[in-house]
């Protein structure tokens, strides 16, 4: 056996996946075992799991992937972080968050007792991208991530081939169309991270009454935004809308009352799905012969 485990950690859903050469032969998340619902943290418990039921000695794993890389858009990271936190509370934060991501190498080490494992820091959306297009059919694709945010950025574009994934274009942080789909997702009464499907799903049964008031008056103010991101569970300081979207739910008037003067606008909506489509019509799609 060569096994290369590939790691989500310390980010909500923390799991793993469990590769021999290039055969998937196991995956879990760890909220499966611990019972706590969109767990964050060092899945320590799947490894285990998986160690024993693959029947995997610790000598046998050779490699680790995380599912990000701290040096990933660095300079952009730098040059905000200098500008914006630099002397503020939440620069702690971003330390710690950064120290986390490095420590982790020494711990899983520790855990699985082998010392030579090597350790591969990948692109969270170079991640999200790869692991759509290998397991695909596709010869050639056009592939589009789009999240929260991964390293800086929440949207990237790649041309896919073979072996060689080459990213066209990022969208990077504040800027984020998944960040707006949870805050939406928060304001419509539903708790925490993760019931963003639920929005997707009702959305099928509704009418989309408020899209031109949501297309006219939404803009994103990015220190609302900031607010937002550490914060995604919580609801009381997201937004306020103006127009009739007020009064839409009690979290509104919450709102209203703090006098939060600001909202949610996509001011790089119209761009960013222009972007897209230019991108994505240029790219030949091929299917692998069989
Ligand atoms: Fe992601």
């Amino acid at each position: 056996m060569t096994i290369t485990i590939g790691i989500n950690a310390n980010h909500a859903d923390s799991s793993i996946c469990v590769f021999d050469k290039n055969r998937l032969i196991f995956a879990i998340e760890e909220e499966r075992i611990n019972r706590i619902k969109h767990w964050a943290g060092v899945p320590f418990q799947s490894i285990k799991f998986a160690m024993e039921y693959c029947d995997i000695k610790p000598n046998q794993i050779t490699n680790i992937t995380l599912n990000t890389n701290p040096l990933s858009n660095i300079n952009r990271k730098i040059y905000y972080y200098i500008k914006n936190y630099l002397f503020s509370k939440k620069s702690k934060e971003i330390f710690f968050r950064q120290k986390l991501k490095l420590k982790i190498k020494n711990q899983l080490s520790q855990f699985i007792g082998n010392s030579n494992i090597k350790y591969h820091y990948i692109d969270h959306h170079l991640c999200h991208i790869s692991s759509a297009f290998y397991p695909s059919n596709f010869q050639k694709a056009a592939a589009l991530s789009i999240d929260g945010f991964g390293d800086f950025c929440s949207c990237t574009i790649a041309e896919c081939s073979e072996d060689q994934i080459s990213i066209k274009e990022k969208v990077f942080f504040p800027h984020s169309i998944g960040v707006f789909y949870e805050a939406m997702t928060q304001l419509i009464g539903f708790n925490k991270y993760g019931e963003e499907y639920k929005m997707m799903g009702l959305s099928s049964y509704g009418n989309p009454k408020y899209k031109d008031v949501l297309k006219k008056n939404l803009f994103l103010d990015q220190k609302l935004l900031e607010t937002v991101i550490p914060k995604a569970g919580s609801s009381s300081k997201i937004m306020i809308l103006y127009g009739p979207m007020r009064g839409l739910t009690g979290y509104v008037h919450e709102l209203l009352l703090d006098e939060y003067k600001a909202s949610i606008q996509l001011e790089d909506r119209n761009d960013f799905i222009k972007l897209e489509y230019e991108h994505i019509s240029k790219i030949h799609i091929k299917k692998k012969k069989k």
